[in-house]
């Protein structure tokens, strides 16, 4: 019998890419996103079958995972990859972004393991998987709140683990570097809402975060990570995802915070 991965937010990058890869791999993929109609591509895999699904929405998530389990009689492997950035100062952001961009990215997480976690209990077992960021184990300057979701998700999962590996549920986290996805177009808000005392930090901020376009990895390269997390079979909760977060990552464990701290104000221009 084949197995069924339950993705959120698949009708675009990191999410869509997984899906092809479990498809084609011999899986069963319930594909969840917000607008059905825009998986046009999706829709000549018999293996997937394209779901309405927010995760904003309490009452979305749960018809999404209700009617999957009408479809399939098990789901094996949950991925909560619905999310989207949002960058500039904390002090310029509105009540109604802030609260957004955790609805989205922790609520909505949270609300998929909640619906899904019965399943997995009943059915003697399952694997969550996280999309995290390298941004939710290493800070970058004027990310704070997208930063907060991410490493809320971390923490999320390592302490999940603990609760849930009992019934035989692994909880892992997936955290990529960047991605060539739509995150940096469609998928990127901002805090700030016209001018700002911080105008000049920002450009030349995102003026490094541009230039590195070039280090991305593709949606398929992580998708590959994904298949990985989901099929090693071990407890493993870190995939750190590409070279340039695994490069990253590498420096901020070995460095002291002083010296990161200095090297990230120098890389991002703002030491002046
Ligand atoms: N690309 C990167 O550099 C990068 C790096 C690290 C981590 N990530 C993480 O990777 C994940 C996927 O992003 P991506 O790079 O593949 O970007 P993407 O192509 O823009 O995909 C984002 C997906 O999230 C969905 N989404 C947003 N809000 C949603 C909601 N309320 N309910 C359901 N789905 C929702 C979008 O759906 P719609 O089509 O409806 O908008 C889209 O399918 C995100 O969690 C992101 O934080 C990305």
């Amino acid at each position: 019998m084949s197995k069924v991965i339950f993705i959120t937010g698949a009708s675009s990058g990191i999410g869509k890419a997984a899906a092809i890869l479990f498809a084609e791999r011999g899986w069963n993929v319930a594909a969840t996103m917000r607008n059905p109609d825009h998986a046009t591509d999706l829709h000549q895999y018999p293996s997937i079958k394209c779901c309405t699904l927010d995760v904003t929405q309490p009452d979305s998530v749960r018809q999404a995972v209700d009617q999957a389990l009408q479809d399939w009689p098990r789901i094996d492997v949950l991925l909560n990859n619905a999310g989207y950035g949002l960058f500039g100062p904390l002090e310029t952001v509105s009540e109604a972004k802030l609260m957004d961009q955790f609805q989205t990215n922790v609520f909505g997480t949270m609300r998929t393991i909640q619906a899904l976690t019965p399943h997995f209990r009943e059915s003697g077992g399952g694997t969550i998987i996280n999309i995290t960021s390298i941004g939710g184990l290493v800070g970058l300057p004027f990310n704070a709140i997208y930063h907060a979701t991410k490493f809320g998700v971390d923490g999320l999962s390592e302490s999940l683990n603990y609760e849930l590996r009992p019934f035989n549920i692994r909880v892992k986290v997936v955290a990529p570097g960047g991605v060539a996805t739509d995150f940096a177009g469609r998928s990127l808000k901002q805090t700030m809402d016209g001018a700002s005392p911080y105008d000049e930090r920002i450009q030349q901020v995102m003026a490094a975060f541009s230039k590195r376009g070039g280090q991305y990895s593709s949606s398929e390269q992580i998708a590959e990570v994904i298949y990985e997390a989901a099929t090693d079979g071990t407890d493993r909760l870190r995939y750190v995802a590409g070279k340039d977060a695994q490069d990253l990552y590498t420096r901020w464990k070995d460095m002291s915070n002083e010296d990161f701290f200095a090297m990230i104000q120098q890389a991002y221009g703002l030491n002046q």
